[in-house]
């Protein structure tokens, strides 16, 4: 199975792109009521928000965000209008890979807060309706955490075997060609016991040995350990890799090398293995005890390897990211329908992604420098109102950009310093969320632990809530219209207009207990005015009468009695179909 995995790190900083958008008049009503229905299990109606926890809201002044930051925060993010924040790694940490090396699974680093803290933004989210996902590292730990620090400690010390320890090939050669995705051999020679130990990613990253139970045992009490603390579910970290081949055998060479010298494979024999959907079933069967998620960071090359994430009996990942969508790297309305309607297909419950802290932020990637908050607009109206579940990721709300580091000594991801020029790593996307357009943008007193992007006095969130044609009041009025419709929430999705290679056209269809309901969404992905005539769907519905609910032009009219639609360049019409 070729992956994309090997490279998933570094592939969106080569994707070059841009595009975006402008004003928004017909407003919807917001209510304050939340949308509860006990049939349907209450993710598949939330929204979810990635918090990249350096970086979101300093409450300390100390340059990097916290815990206590975050609590603070939390009224905004129910006044945005999503359901469920996940926050990356936030545990003990030496922060090599920025918490994704995790040195202890159950408390928080010190520099985020306690566990006290955690408690608090845990009991303050239950008040604003808002549920807490954890980032759970299950493929490998840092080489600080004591686990680990025992393990090389000897060839016989009891944690030997939860690390995967071999001898060379030949002395001075790693016991086979697997490659790190941070670059280089994935094997390091540890001089104490000259045995070498396997790293998928980072050498401060060790894998995991997920064949021995102890290992298991382990693991999975985290997970107790932190729903015992209140949290809703986790997302799952590099899930795809928990287990190796037991022969250790070559992967197999392809032409070429990658960005860091490496000679390109196909990661056959560490990456994908059956056994991983072993482990995923544990799992869910816990999570299931706790009315829990679980999200995948799953990195797949075609539906067929996404749906099993699903389990053949709906028994692994519930929520399995689509990161084939992310793989659209321009703003096509052609390539965007052919990748909905995979997902499609595959008829299990998608999970749609644009944006998170391993990627370049969909602002740069889909914007052409400008027309971007137009774009941001269209690529919210597109992935807030596909059927599945949508994951923003933090600041997205608001337009932030990415600012990419611009000379290698400023650089502080460790995928950005060894794949210098060519991979810039992935500080430009996690950069400090924008407050305000004070100093810091109102993340700290101090100075921020990243440079925050000059854009930062137009985009942040004080300036964008007093404007009604932000980027982030479009978020919060199409947030709102999700949440109050039937059709958003659960309707089919019904292509429509599929040969309009500028417009994405599409209805959401609902018939079910409450109200039936058809919301048209229409799509200008270019960058000129589009006169479409619309299709008449196969069941015979008419599309004549429309009552417009949201849209990023202004409009005259609200009401609409022809199938024609005229749309804006870059721009979204949401309308409900009258019967
Ligand atoms: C996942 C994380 C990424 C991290 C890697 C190694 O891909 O999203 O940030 O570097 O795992 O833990
Ligand atoms: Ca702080």
């Amino acid at each position: 199975m070729v992956t994309l995995l090997s490279n998933k790190l570094c592939m969106f900083r080569r994707i070059v792109g841009s595009i975006a958008l402008a004003a928004l008049t017909s407003a919807v009503q917001s209510q304050e009521v939340r949308h509860k229905d006990a049939a349907v299990p209450w993710w598949k109606h939330a929204v979810f928000y990635e918090i990249y926890p350096r970086s979101f809201a300093d409450s300390n002044h100390d340059g990097i965000g916290d815990l206590n930051g975050i609590t603070s925060k939390l009224g905004y993010l129910h006044d945005l209008g999503v359901d469920a924040i996940w926050i990356s790694p936030c545990y003990p940490s030496p922060q090599k890979d920025f918490g994704y090396d995790v040195s202890n699974y159950e408390s928080i680093d010190p520099m985020y807060g306690n566990l006290t803290d955690f408690d608090h933004l845990e009991k303050t989210a239950h008040r604003d309706d808002l549920r807490v996902i954890m980032d759970f590292v299950p493929n490998h730990t840092s080489d600080q955490h004591p686990w680990f620090i025992d393990s090389r400690s000897s060839t016989t010390s009891v944690h030997r075997d939860w690390y995967i320890w071999r001898n060379g090939k030949v002395p001075g050669q790693p016991p086979n060609n697997w490659i790190s995705d941070f670059g280089g051999s994935a094997w390091t020679l540890d001089p104490k016991t000259n045995q070498y130990y396997y790293h998928y990613f980072e050498v401060a990253q060790p894998d995991l040995n997920w064949r021995n139970p102890a290992v298991k045992k382990a693991m999975f009490d985290v997970t107790r350990f932190w729903y015992q603390h209140g949290v809703a579910g986790f997302r799952l970290d590099a899930v795809d890799t928990l287990f190796e081949d037991p022969k250790l055998r070559d992967n197999p060479l392809k032409d070429g090398t990658n960005e860091f010298g490496d000679h390109e494979m196909i990661n056959k024999y560490n990456d994908n293995l059956p056994e991983n959907h072993q482990v995923l079933k544990q799992l869910r069967a816990i999570a299931d005890q706790n009315d829990a998620v679980l999200i995948g960071e799953t990195w797949t090359d075609n539906i067929n390897q996404l749906k099993e994430y699903y389990g053949k009996k709906n028994d692994e990942i519930q929520m399995p990211m689509d990161f084939m969508f992310t793989t659209v790297n321009q703003l096509s309305a052609s390539k965007f329908r052919e990748q909905i309607a995979l997902q499609e297909s595959a008829k299990e419950w998608p999970v749609y992604v644009i944006s998170n802290h391993d990627m370049e932020r969909s602002y740069n990637r889909y914007g052409d420098g400008k027309h971007n908050d137009q774009i941001a607009k269209v690529m919210a109206g597109m992935y807030l109102t596909l059927r599945g579940t949508p994951i923003m990721y933090y600041g997205e709300e608001l337009g932030m950009e990415n600012n990419d580091p611009k000379r290698k000594e400023d650089v502080k991801d460790p995928l950005g310093i060894s794949g210098w020029p060519e991979n810039k790593g992935r500080d430009g996307e996690r950069t400090p969320m924008q407050w305000a357009s004070t100093k810091n943008a109102g993340f700290t007193e101090a100075t921020p632990w990243l440079p925050i992007p000059p854009s930062y006095t137009t985009h942040n969130v004080q300036s964008e809530l007093s404007d009604p044609q932000s980027v982030l009041q479009f978020y919060k009025k199409l947030l709102a219209l999700r949440r109050e419709s039937p059709a958003l929430l659960d309707g089919r999705y019904i292509p429509l207009n599929q040969n309009n290679p500028s417009v994405l056209t599409y209805m959401r269809s609902y018939q079910g207990d409450k109200k039936a309901e058809d919301i048209l969404v229409v799509l200008n992905m270019s960058g000129s005015s589009q006169s479409i005539q619309l299709d008449q769907p196969s069941d015979g519905k008419h599309l004549t009468q429309r009552l417009s609910l949201l849209t990023s032009f202004p409009t005259e009219s609200t009401q609409k009695y022809d199938d024609a639609v005229v749309m804006d360049p870059y721009s979204v019409y949401i309308a409900k179909v009258v019967r």
